[in-house]
């Protein structure tokens, strides 16, 4: 049995915690901006195609407690049979995060890490492996937490965020997909209803709920870190081929509702048609130019309003603009009182959006969600409005 670590972003482990549990993982636990469960190199390989949440799948090999010292670090891993997993053939890498330690310095942690890892190969008889941070066979993940270290396997490589279809792409303030996967699932996006993105930037959200209507698999064409391990175990490799295949065999042909999206900016709208066609979706969705306030006036009863909302990276600034953009949302929240029946799920980081919006608190889920855009702190809020 295996024991997997999921990272993800803070406040929405429990979606990543829902995927493992519907994956058939067990022993599924929640920590901060992790989900940790015990599985099996089936679990692992599913868990990469099919999670929308997680970014990564690693692996654990290790865990060492009470380590204080550089002396304690390197004697631990001097332990580790690092002769398993890598031969001179390959490369390797090593990621270090160091919360709360005796150390700071992780680039000095990831050093002497790949110094015991070599020291180990030499003391074993074995050829000497290079090193390659950009694309390496194995990348070996060290966190050090406290005094506890865990040592890890990236199972993943480019992480799960990077599906694909933003290749080349360049957004104003985009979401990671797995972030956008994540308000979906959290807000309980229905994919059984009209949705509409009247501020979508690249598409993210529009795209990610259209995967999840079609049960398009995000990881059903990629390739992962673990098919370059060149001591990987055959049913590793039988478990990928059968999870894509599910994964195939599971896909819809027709939404089952229409999504909709758009954006004022035409570079975004550029950009969103892009990563349309290049998430496979050019039958499915198109993206227009409209003003989100005429979008949402016109988005009908009984729709979905879902979006990421500007707040400021291109209307912020000077006194004028901030009021601009307040004036915006005081606007589109009149727009979406008027839509009776609405499931209204913005996500902003404007510290005043909800006051702005002034949407009817008693339709107002009894919780918001805290989260981040990028590096600012930003809520996930939701309405069902009358
Ligand atoms: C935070 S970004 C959305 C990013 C998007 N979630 C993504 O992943 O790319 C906000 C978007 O709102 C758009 N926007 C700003 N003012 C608008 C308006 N009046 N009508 C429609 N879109 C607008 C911007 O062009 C920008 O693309």
């Amino acid at each position: 049995m295996l024991t997997l670590h999921l990272p993800c972003a803070r406040g929405t482990e429990m979606c990543v915690d829902k995927e493992l549990n519907a994956l058939g993982a067990t022993e599924v636990r929640r920590g901060a901006g992790v989900v940790r469960c015990a599985g099996s190199w089936d679990t692992l390989a599913r868990a990469n195609v099919f999670s929308r949440c997680a970014s990564k799948v690693l692996v654990e090999l290790a865990v060492f407690e009470g380590v204080a010292t550089e002396a304690d670090l390197v004697d631990a891993l001097a332990g580790v049979p690092f002769e398993e997993r890598l031969d001179d053939k390959g490369t390797f890498a090593i990621e270090a995060h160091l919360i709360d330690c005796a150390w700071t310095n992780a680039h000095y942690a990831a050093q002497r890490t790949k110094d015991a890892v070599l020291d180990r190969l030499r003391a074993q008889g074995k050829g000497r492996p290079s090193v390659d941070r950009a694309r390496p066979s194995l990348r070996f993940v060290l966190h050090w937490h406290k005094s506890t270290v865990t040592l890890s396997l990236d199972s993943t490589g480019e992480p799960l965020h990077q599906r694909g279809y933003r290749r080349g792409v360049e957004g104003h303030a985009p979401m990671k997909e797995t972030l956008a996967a994540s308000l979906l699932a959290v807000g309980h996006a229905d994919v059984a209803r009209p949705f509409l993105d009247p501020c979508c930037g690249t598409g993210t959200l529009a795209i990610e709920q259209a995967w999840r209507a079609l049960e398009r698999a995000p990881g059903r064409d990629r390739r992962f870190g673990f098919e370059r391990w060149s001591k990987r175990p055959p049913e590793l490799d039988r478990a990928l081929a059968q999870a894509r295949t599910e994964a195939r065999e599971r896909e819809r042909r027709e939404l089952p509702a229409p999504i909709r999206m758009s954006d004022w900016h035409r570079d975004a709208v550029a950009a969103a048609t892009t990563c349309i066609e290049q998430a496979g979706l050019g039958a499915h969705l198109r993206c227009e130019r409209q003003d989100a306030r005429e979008a949402v006036a016109q988005a009908g009863e009984g729709a979905q309003v879902v979006s990421n909302l500007p707040f400021g990276e291109r209307l912020g600034g000077d006194a004028n603009k901030r009021l601009q953009l307040e004036g915006f949302y005081r606007t589109l929240g009149e727009r979406l009182r008027a839509l009776p029946g609405a499931r209204v799920l913005l996500f902003s980081a404007h510290p005043r959006a909800r006051e702005l919006l002034a949407l009817d608190e008693a339709a107002r889920t009894k919780r918001d969600w805290a989260l981040r855009s990028g590096a600012l702190p930003a809520r996930l809020f939701r309405w069902d409005l009358p």
